[in-house]
């Protein structure tokens, strides 16, 4: 009782949603027919004027925040900043990194000096990376020599102080190697500022993950009409990796789970047959021009028998998945739509089973800064993008996940990434 009192205080009860499907099936699809193949076919690549504007913007930071550099390894940070990735650059005991200094010399316009540190024997292949930048300095090192101490030119006249700020992911012995290179500095990880550049996603990265994230449902949408009773969770997945592959996505694939296999969030390693009770679980991703996508449905074929009560969770996750999109919005800090999803679940008395957090941010990593858990003080901006995905697990017994990731438009309000064919699930018959 206290907490449906709570509830009526904390959540817009007046919108909580119920799903507005027929007692047993649909009579009709509704879903809007795209053909897979050619879904991302027009799809631009982040083109080099936005990763120039990106160094720019954090030339700027960097000066705001008087730092001195902006150091990364290949990875996410690298490829967001300089389309340095690690698929472009194996990580390896010699440093290759990169290197973004403020360039203060128009007091008017700060820009980005871009530089790579190299090792020597390496250089001839370092340029031929497909980095985008407009302008940029090799720093070699030799086997010999001490790399860091190379990063020195780049730094010029303020290292003996300064602050230099290295991306996240960095690996310890090179933020030690930094270090020792300039000991009056201080070295550490990127603030918030920083950050926020990357987590704060642009127009052109917003049509990537959205074109992505369609594709997804199209091919679990796809996939399930090939599906049928007795069908193993491999034989479901090789399906879906074909339908990703046709549509020119890398990486596709799903973690599929059938009946109480789904009450283990990340599978059990059991290659179970779809039996007529089961709901089918398919948590699927793949990724275009680096974006990838996120997306899990739980479903039941025309031939399945479901139970009331399946439905009764069915519908519990469902309309905890809109009332956490309903919360979302510019301005709210990101623990109350884990709260508010976890308290839709409470009415249904299934709070209990919802044992992750209800979502990431998404990006360039499939799982990135900021979450939505319980505890995130983060205050949702505009372009922030996550993921939305309650799930409800009874060990031994079912599995109900929903997701579909989410961004803040530019009037504060949340948009799903999967909009454009429909978002989110209808009903367990309409992935
Ligand atoms: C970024 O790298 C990819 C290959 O990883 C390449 O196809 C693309 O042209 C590069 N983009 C720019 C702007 O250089
Ligand atoms: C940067 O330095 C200027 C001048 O010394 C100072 O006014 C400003 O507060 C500093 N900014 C930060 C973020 O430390
Ligand atoms: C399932 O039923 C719906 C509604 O009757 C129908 O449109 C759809 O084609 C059926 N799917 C399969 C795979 O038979």
């Amino acid at each position: 009782m206290l907490v449906g009192w709570l509830a009526l205080n904390f959540l817009p009860i007046h919108a909580v949603p119920q799903p507005q499907y027929h007692s047993v099936r649909p009579s009709e699809s509704t879903s809007v027919s795209i053909g897979l193949a050619k879904h991302c076919s027009k799809a631009v690549p982040i083109s080099a004027a936005e990763f120039h504007s990106r160094q720019d913007k954090l030339a700027q930071t960097l000066h705001a925040l008087n730092a001195t550099a902006y150091i990364a390894e290949p990875g996410a940070d690298a490829l967001y900043y300089a389309n340095l990735s690690m698929s472009s650059w194996k990580l390896s005991e010699r440093p290759l990194l990169l290197v973004i200094t403020p360039d203060a010399s128009d007091s008017e316009l700060v820009k980005a000096k871009v530089s790579i540190l190299t090792p020597k024997f390496e250089t001839a292949r370092a340029r031929l990376l497909p980095i985008a930048f407009q302008d940029v300095t090799f720093l070699e090192w030799a086997e010999e020599a001490n790399p860091y101490e190379m990063v020195k030119p780049a730094l010029a006249e303020a290292d003996a102080a300064g602050t230099i700020f290295v991306d996240g992911h960095a690996r310890h012995f090179i933020v030690d190697g930094l270090q020792s290179a300039f000991p009056t500095a201080t070295v550490k990880s990127s603030p918030t500022e920083i950050r926020q550049l990357r987590e704060r996603k642009s127009k052109a990265e917003l049509e990537l993950m959205k074109c992505a994230n369609e594709a997804t449902v199209l091919a679990i949408r796809e996939t399930r009409k090939k599906m049928y009773i007795g069908i193993r969770e491999s034989e479901t997945s090789a399906l879906i990796e074909a339908a990703f592959k046709g549509a020119g996505l890398k990486d596709g694939g799903c973690l599929t789970l059938f009946g109480e296999n789904a009450a283990l969030p990340h599978g059990s390693g059991a290659d179970r047959k779809l039996g007529v009770h089961d709901f089918a679980l398919l948590d699927c991703g793949a990724s275009l021009h680096g974006y990838p996508s996120d997306v899990t449905r739980t479903f039941a074929l025309n031939d399945s028998q479901i139970s009331a009560e399946q439905k009764r969770i069915w519908n519990a996750v469902w309309g905890a998945q809109n009332i956490a999109f309903t919360t979302a919005e510019a301005g709210v800090v990101a623990k109350r739509i884990d709260k508010a999803a976890r308290l839709f679940l409470s009415l249904n008395g299934l709070d209990q089973y919802f044992t992750h957090r209800l979502g990431h941010g998404i990006g360039l990593e499939g799982h990135e800064d900021p979450y939505i858990n319980g505890g995130s003080e983060t205050v949702l901006k505009t372009g922030h993008s996550f993921s939305d995905e309650p799930g409800v697990y009874i060990e031994g017994d079912i599995g109900v996940r929903l997701e579909d990731c989410f961004y803040i438009a530019d009037d504060g309000q949340p948009v799903y990434l999967t909009a454009g064919v429909g978002g989110v699930a209808t009903s367990p018959w309409e992935p």
